[in-house]
């Protein structure tokens, strides 16, 4: 994908490496968001309105996440790629599993959704450092540890009272 001039002073072939590593995790976050609707709509059960409540915050924050990610990409002079398909296409979270009904198999599929999130954006910190972006590196920071909070959030749910 061709970069856009900029004065912006990393150079061009870090930007490019840049962009594309954001848009890996941009799909991620955009697929996510959907993930955690798709539990929002779909719980059942006697935690339905901590769980539907719960599930809608996780997807208003991982919308709020792409968004931080694709304007980055775009403030390096890159194309955000975060349209649905191209997403879907490119994610590394597994397909949400249609026939789940039950608060504990939402909060199951949801952790694993948010787990797999979680570590892309990790590793991603790490690189951005290494291509001496630290402005990335701080902003995926900020998503990584917004999203161990919502993990620790929706796997609270798994804890059994004894
Ligand atoms: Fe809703």
């Amino acid at each position: 994908m061709a970069m856009r001039p900029t004065r912006h002073d990393l150079p061009a072939e870090a930007r490019a490496t840049l962009v594309s590593i954001l848009n890996e995790r941009l799909a991620d976050a955009v697929v996510l968001a959907t993930h955690a609707k798709q539990a929002h709509w779909n719980v059942r059960g006697p935690s339905f309105i901590a769980l539907h409540e719960l599930f809608d915050d996780v997807a208003a924050k991982a919308h709020g996440h792409a968004d931080l990610i694709a304007e980055r990409a775009a403030a390096l002079g890159g194309v955000a790629l975060g349209d649905a398909r191209s997403a879907a296409a490119r994610t590394v979270l597994a397909d949400y599993p249609a026939d789940i009904v039950s608060g504990n198999g939402h909060v199951e599929a949801l952790a694993g959704a948010l787990g797999a999130f979680a570590k892309g954006v990790r590793g991603s910190i790490a690189k951005a450092g290494e291509l001496g972006d630290e402005a990335s590196a701080d902003v995926l920071t900020e998503i990584v540890r917004e999203t161990d909070q919502l993990l620790w959030f929706v796997e609270a749910h798994l804890h059994a009272d004894r």
